[in-house]
């Protein structure tokens, strides 16, 4: 986190389709924390979102722009991640990989290579990314490879500091998660950090 700022924007994004689900409540728990440190916080539900992925049209490369050509609730979305200071991305694990609803976000960031066609190194950089995975296996480390393979990405737009919280054994309804003591201890290592921001 970049020292000498005392208040960050803050984009909370809940890949579950569930609203009251794992994803979301530690999503929300972890938003409405931030905005009691200080910091703005805009949080979307993507399930509840008109939104698609990513059509491979080209149109960002052909006009040399970060603007992804495909108007839909992510258009607005797109545009707040790429200067927001500190992003969360929740989702749960479907068939070992992130949701549909967070794919189509991270598949229209795409776009943000159109500038150059090569990097995104014109977005801001010391950027911090919350990835939050819940997931029905009780194994702590089994999904940790979706962690890394995303977080490659999320650097290239600035995210050079990424942390993971994870909720294993989360297969049904647990609107308790946010009080399971390694769930809760990892919320409080992220708040620790965002609150010695100054
Ligand atoms: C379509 C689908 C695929 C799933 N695939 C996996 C999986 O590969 N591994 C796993 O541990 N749990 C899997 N689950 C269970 C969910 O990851 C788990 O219930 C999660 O905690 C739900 O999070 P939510 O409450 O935020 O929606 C799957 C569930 C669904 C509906």
């Amino acid at each position: 986190m970049t020292p000498g700022r005392s208040m960050m924007k803050a984009l909370v994004l809940n890949g579950s389709p569930r609203m009251d689900g794992t994803s979301a409540s530690i999503a929300k728990d972890l938003g409405a924390r931030l905005a009691g440190q200080g910091h703005v916080v805009t949080t979307f539900d993507l399930g509840c979102l008109r939104i698609g992925g990513c059509r491979e049209c080209f149109s960002c490369r052909r006009d040399m722009n970060d603007e992804c050509a495909t108007r839909d609730d992510l258009s607005e979305i797109l545009e707040l991640a790429r200067s927001t200071d500190l992003l969360v991305v929740s989702t749960p694990v479907f068939y070992g990989d992130v949701s549909a609803q967070l794919k189509c976000f991270i598949d229209r960031t795409w776009s943000y290579f159109g500038r150059t066609g090569v990097s995104a190194d014109h977005l801001p950089r010391g950027r911090t990314l919350v990835f939050i995975l819940s997931y029905g296996y009780n194994d702590p480390v089994m999904y940790d490879g979706i962690f890394e393979k995303y977080s490659r990405y999320f650097r290239m737009f600035g995210f050079d500091d990424c942390h993971l919280i994870k909720a294993c054994g989360a297969q049904y309804k647990s609107p308790e998660i946010t009080n399971r003591s390694d769930v809760a201890e990892r919320i409080g290592q992220i708040l620790e950090m965002t609150a010695s921001v100054r």
